[in-house]
Order: structure tokens, then sequence, then C-alpha cells
């Protein structure tokens, strides 16, 4: 096929040139290759006249974006299960496709929320500042010195159990933890029968948890749902984890809880907004352990999520059904 004649794509960002190399077989590709996220300039400017769209979480999709990139526009393909950054009502009433890159990602965001609470729980970052800050040998004498939390026979409470939910709960449980409790808008008596979770209130789970772990996906019901009156419910040896997105979380409130010893210690893979400014007051705290956004992020993940992005645009723009669509 003449060059011409190729469907037209644009990468608001880098993508894996493995990816790259597929997708340029077949299509005719425009990457957004400047550092950092697009400007919306930079954005409007590239998504005109395009076939298809890979797009990135935090990237905004909406009425101008596609206004601008015109109405032979197939494929909006995000590299991602999370779905709040495109107007999916728009999408579906232009005909748009929408592709994300759920299930194929849940184990390596799980295992991170492992990580997380087991990097807070026996406070790691702390214990590696103190080795290379020479003070280990100053304060080993005191037998409570940096004293960790056990996870076995801890209560843990799981915000969302979706497939990653699920996916931590289960890795949880593996550690002899007493009970798992989640809550949702509504109950998930199969997944819940798997791990032997019990459904309670989101109140009821501040209340109840030694680690609350926060999975689910944003939507109106819950940004800002980690508020003051949230952080005050948890015991003052509750430790916070956050995978899912920072707009859930009421920062200056976690700040607070977190300084004043209203909650034990946060693990967060997400903030708002992101990346987080090195001045950010949240960074000042040794009970706070952020890390920047690497939930997806292992060689075998993000190979797999790459290669389905792809797949998806290439179905679009050949008008094959895609194979992971959002709707
Ligand atoms: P799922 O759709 O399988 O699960 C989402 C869960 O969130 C559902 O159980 C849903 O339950 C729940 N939920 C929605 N609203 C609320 C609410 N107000 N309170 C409590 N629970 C709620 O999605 P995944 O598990 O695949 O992914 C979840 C999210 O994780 C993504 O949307 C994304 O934002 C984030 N993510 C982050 C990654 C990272 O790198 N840190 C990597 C991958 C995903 P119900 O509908 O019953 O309320
Ligand atoms: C997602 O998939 O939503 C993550 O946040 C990015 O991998």
């Amino acid at each position: 096929m003449a060059s011409s004649r190729l469907p037209k794509v644009f990468a608001v960002k880098a993508i894996p040139p493995a990816g790259l190399a597929r997708l340029r077989q077949h299509c005719q590709v425009t990457v957004n290759e400047k550092k950092g996220w697009p400007t919306r300039e930079d954005l409007l400017q590239g998504v005109r006249g395009m076939d298809a769209l890979f797009v990135f979480p935090f990237v905004k999709i909406d009425r101008e974006v596609l206004d601008v990139a015109g109405p032979q526009l197939k494929i909006v393909a995000t590299h991602s299960v999370g779905l709040e950054h495109i107007d999916l009502e728009l999408c579906k009433e232009r005909g748009i496709k929408v592709s994300y890159t759920p299930d194929v990602l849940t184990t390596a965001t799980a295992e991170l929320a492992v990580s997380l609470v087991l990097a807070t729980a026996r406070r790691l970052d702390e214990c590696f500042c103190a080795v290379k800050e020479g003070v280990w040998g100053t304060c080993w004498e005191n037998s409570l010195w940096l004293l960790g939390k056990q996870i076995s026979g801890s209560v843990v409470g799981i915000v969302g159990l979706g497939r990653i939910g699920l996916a931590i709960a289960k890795r949880l449980a593996a550690f002899e933890v007493s009970k798992i409790v989640y809550t949702g808008r509504t109950p998930r008596p199969e997944s819940a029968a798997a791990v032997g979770a019990e459904f309670v209130s989101f109140d009821e789970l501040c209340k109840q948890s030694d680690f609350v772990v926060a999975s689910c996906s944003v939507n109106e019901s819950n940004k800002n749902l980690f508020n003051r009156e949230a952080f005050k419910k948890m015991k003052p040896t509750s430790i916070f984890v956050n995978v899912a997105r920072g707009v859930i979380v009421d920062q200056e409130a976690l700040y607070e809880a977190l300084a004043s010893g209203e909650i034990g210690a946060a693990g967060l893979d997400v903030t708002n907004p992101e990346p987080l400014p090195p001045s950010d007051p949240l960074l000042t705290l040794p009970n706070c352990l952020i890390v920047p956004h690497i939930g997806s992020l292992t060689d075998t993940t993000r190979k797999i999520m790459c290669d389905l992005v792809v797949d998806n645009i290439l179905a679009g723009v050949e008008g094959r059904p895609i194979i992971s669509p959002a709707f």
C-alpha cells in the first residue's frame, strides 16, 4: 500500500521501540517525542486528521480533542486499564472505538501493592536511610528501634475488589491475615468468596482495618474519598496504601493524618498531581513512602500492554472487532 494511504496513528508520548516498529509496518505513525507529558497545544496539533490515537492516563481525550481530530478518527487506544482520562460517552456517541488494557497488568500492580504493604509495615525506607546515614550502630541498643508491624493476624481492607483488588487480597491472604474486608458500590460475592472477604461499608472498613488498600477505579463517587473524616476513623497504627489514583485522596488531610500520628504510615504509587513536585510536604514525612506510579512497570507486563494496544489499533483501523473494548 502506498504510504499516503496507510492509516494515520498519533502516539501522545514515546512508546516502546518494538511496539512502534510493529505499528509502522501497517500505519503511518507520528510520535510526540518531547520529554514529559504532551502540552495541550502539542496534543491538539498531533491528533488532527488521525485514524487512531495511542494514549496514556492523564492525557485528557475530551470533546475538543475529538473535534480537532476529526470525523475519520476510528479508535482511541489507551495504554492503561484506567479510563478516566477519556470521554467515553462522547466516543460511544460518535462511533469511535475505545480500547484499554485490563487483566494483563493485574499481577504486576498487585505485586506492587503488596510491596508497598510490606515496605511500609517494616519501614524499609527508614531502615535503608538509617544504614546509609550511619546511625545503625548508635540506635541499635534500643530494642524497639524501627519497630515494624506484622501482617499475619492483621485485618486487611480492600477498597475496590475488582481485578486488581482481588489479586491483592489473594496475595495478602497468604500472609495469614486474620480477616479481609472490602467495600465498593456493590457487593461482589463471587470474588469475595475466593478470599473469604466480608463486604462492609467504607466507614466500617476504615475502622476495622490495619491495612487499608485502595485499588478502585475512579468515578464521581470516590473523588477525595480518603478525606479528614476517613483518616479520623482509621486506627493510629493503620497503614494506607494507594495503587488506584491520587484524586481519591485529599492529600492535605493525608499529610495531617500522617504528621499528627492519626494513622501510622502510607505507601503511595499514585498521587495528585503526577509527577508530585519535590517540594510537596508529603515528601518530608518519614512515614510516607512514595513511588512514581510503577504499578504495571515490569518487563513482562509492559511488553504485553504495548502489544495489546498495537493489536487494538490495528484491529480498529482495519475495521475488525477490537480485542479489549472499553464498552
Ligand atoms: P476493575 O474495574 O476490575 O475494578 C475496579 C473496582 O473499583 C471495582 O471493584 C469497583 O467496584 C470499585 N469501585 C468503583 N468505585 C468505587 C468506590 N466508590 N468505592 C469502592 N470501590 C469502588 O479495575 P482494575 O482492578 O483492573 O483496576 C482498578 C484501578 O486501578 C484502575 O481503574 C486504575 O485507576 C488503577 N490502576 C493503577 C495502576 C498503577 O500503576 N498504580 C495499574 C493499573 C490500574 P464497584 O463498581 O462495585 O464499586
Ligand atoms: C493503569 O493502567 O491505569 C495504570 O495506572 C497505568 O499502567
